[in-house]
């Protein structure tokens, strides 16, 4: 299954891309993770990214376009892939056709995780992500047993520098005009399928599972 997940930031794409990997075997591709590793490392991408992810921008298309085609281009992708947080606007999604036609992989389906603005604020102010093994707790919604500790390994837990009230409103604003025009791109391209993101992570996983199954029978 070659698979695009939208959806505004905090929508849950991250949340339910780590239960399609264990469930499916296929690799997730978030361009955030990747340019995150990329600032952690200090190379000369991660330090021209650094900005724009801390004002809360997208990162020039030029960037992330390289970044993203490497990924794709490795042996695992072959079988599948689930691109998180890529195409944020148009001009990233007419290149990622060009480049999956080049492939000879075209897409499958666009997935469209729904949820109502008012709720994205309070679940990214209270993300929290373990540094260890990336598992992710909200302390408003699911908190770790122990406060700063990752309940599965022990790793301590990190607020992300973009998970300030004010760089939230940005990128709420940046998806609204960039990338939410997505819907309608793919809506037109017949392979758009929009699932409600409120409730529970488990009742969301199942309506996403259901979808997939159906789509690859
Ligand atoms: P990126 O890392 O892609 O961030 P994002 O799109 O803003 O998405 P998030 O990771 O914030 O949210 P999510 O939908 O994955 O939600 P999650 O599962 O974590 O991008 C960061 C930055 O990098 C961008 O601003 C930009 O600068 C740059 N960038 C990245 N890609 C780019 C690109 N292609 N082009 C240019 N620039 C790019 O869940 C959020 C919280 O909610 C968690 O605490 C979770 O536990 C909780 N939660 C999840 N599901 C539920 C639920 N059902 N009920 C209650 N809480 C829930």
């Amino acid at each position: 299954m070659k698979l695009v997940f939208l959806g505004a930031p905090g929508a849950g794409k991250g949340t339910q891309a780590k239960r399609l990997v264990e469930k499916y075997g296929i690799p997730q591709i978030s361009t955030g993770d990747l340019l995150r590793a990329a600032v952690a490392e200090g190379t000369p991408l991660g330090k021209e990214a650094k900005a724009y992810m801390d004002r809360g921008e997208l990162v020039p298309d030029s960037v992330v376009l390289g970044m993203v085609k490497e990924r794709l281009s490795q042996d695992d992708c072959k079988k599948g892939f689930i691109l998180d947080g890529f195409p944020r606007n148009v001009a990233q999604a007419e290149a990622l056709d060009k480049m999956l036609s080049e492939m000879n992989m075209p897409l499958d389906l666009a997935l469209n995780l729904d949820v109502p603005f008012d709720d994205l604020m309070k679940r990214l102010t209270g993300r929290r992500t373990c540094k260890s093994c990336g598992q992710m707790y909200n302390i408003y919604y699911s908190p770790s047993k122990v406060e700063g500790k990752c309940d599965k390994c022990g790793g301590e837990l990190f607020q992300r520098d973009d998970d300030k009230e004010e760089t939230i409103r940005k990128r709420l604003e940046v998806y609204r005009a960039q990338t939410e025009p997505l819907i309608d791109y793919y809506s037109r391209k017949g392979i758009l399928k929009s699932v409600s993101g409120t409730g529970s992570i488990d009742e969301i996983f199942n309506s996403i599972c259901t979808i997939l199954e159906k789509k690859a029978n």
